[in-house]
C-alpha cells in the first residue's frame, strides 16, 4: 500500500483545482468544497484575530492555499509539508510562499522550540500512526498557551467512512476512498491523548461533509449531486449543531491549548 505522503504527491495538481473550486465558492459544487468550506466556518469562530506578527503554521500545509490566505490577513506563516509535490504546487501557485513552506514532517518539524504562536493541521491526523509522538512535537514548536487547531475523523462518521476504507483495504473496489492507511479518533481518544502530551482539548466541533451515498451521485451526475447537497444542507447543519448527535460528524475541528 502507498504512503500517504505518496499519495498526495501525485494527487497535488488534483489538489489545486480542488481548492480552486472551494476559492469560487461554490461549496456545493463537490465533495471536498462543501467539506472545506464548513472546516473553514468552523475555524472562523475558533481563531485568534491575525494580531501582526502571530506566527502561524500549517502542517501538511499540502498546495498552500490556507497559508496565503493567513498570510494575506497578516499573519507571519510557515508551511510544512512532507510531499513534493504538493509543496511545488504551493510555491507555483502562491509565488508569496517562497521561503516560507519547509520540507518536514509532523513527527519532526523544522521549527526551533516555542517557534509557533498558532499551529493548523487539516486533514492531516487521520493519515498519522503515532499520535502521540506528532503531538509532543507540535507541543515543542507551539508557546505555552498557544493553539493547535485540527481536524480529525471519528470512527463512528455517519459517511461510513471508517468502514469503507476497510472494505478498501481488502480489495472492494471503491474507486472513490483512497486506499491509504487511515486513522479514527473519537473525542474521547482525542481528549486522552492531548492530555498525556501536554494540551488541554478546549473545544471539538463536529461537522459535516459530503461523502457516500453523494459521492456516487456527484461522480456520475455532477449538477444532480450539488443539488442533493444543497437539499440536504440544512440538514447536515441542524446535526452539526445538535449536542447528542456530535459522534456521527463527519469531521471534528478541534482546538487543543497547550499548557502552561
Ligand atoms: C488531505 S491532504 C490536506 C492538505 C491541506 N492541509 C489541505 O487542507 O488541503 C493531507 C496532507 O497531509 C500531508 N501529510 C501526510 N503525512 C504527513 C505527516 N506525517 N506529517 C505532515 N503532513 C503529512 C500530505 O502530504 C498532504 O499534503
Amino acid at each position: 500500500m502507498r504512503t500517504a505522503i505518496e499519495y498526495h504527491s501525485d494527487k497535488a495538481a488534483d489538489f489545486a483545482e480542488w481548492h480552486e473550486v472551494l476559492e469560487r465558492r461554490d461549496y456545493f459544487a463537490s465533495s471536498f468544497a462543501y467539506g472545506r468550506w464548513r472546516i473553514r466556518e468552523a475555524l472562523r469562530a475558533l481563531l485568534p484575530l491575525p494580531v501582526p506578527g502571530l506566527h502561524f503554521v500549517d502542517i501538511g500545509c499540502g498546495t498552500g492555499h490556507e497559508l496565503a490566505l493567513f498570510l494575506a490577513q497578516g499573519y507571519e506563516v510557515t508551511g510544512v509539508e512532507p510531499a513534493e509535490g504538493m509543496r511545488a504546487e504551493a510555491l507555483r501557485l502562491h509565488p508569496e510562499l517562497a521561503g516560507r513552506v519547509l520540507e518536514g514532517s509532523g513527527e519532526a518539524l523544522p521549527l526551533a522550540d516555542e517557534a509557533a504562536d498558532v499551529v493548523l493541521s487539516i486533514e492531516v491526523v487521520r493519515y498519522i500512526v503515532d499520535l502521540a509522538r506528532f503531538a509532543r512535537e507540535v507541543g515543542r514548536v507551539l508557546r505555552s498557551g498557544g493553539a493547535w487547531f485540527f481536524t480529525a475523523t471519528p470512527p463512528t462518521n455517519w459517511c461510513l467512512h471508517p468502514l469503507l476504507s476497510i472494505l478498501r483495504s481488502r480489495g472492494v473496489p471503491l474507486p472513490h476512498v483512497q486506499r491509504l492507511r487511515m486513522f479514527w479518533h473519537s473525542a474521547g481518544l482525542l481528549r486522552r491523548v492531548l492530555s498525556e502530551t501536554g494540551f488541554e482539548m478546549e473545544t471539538v466541533l463536529p461537522v459535516n461533509y459530503i461523502d457516500f451515498p453523494c459521492l456516487a451521485l456527484y461522480r456520475a451526475l455532477p449538477r444532480a449531486g450539488a443539488l442533493w447537497a444543497k437539499m440536504l444542507h440544512p440538514a447536515w447543519s441542524w446535526m452539526e449543531r445538535h449536542r447528542l448527535l456530535g459522534w456521527a460528524a463527519g469531521y471534528y475541528v478541534v482546538k487543543a491549548v497547550k499548557r502552561g
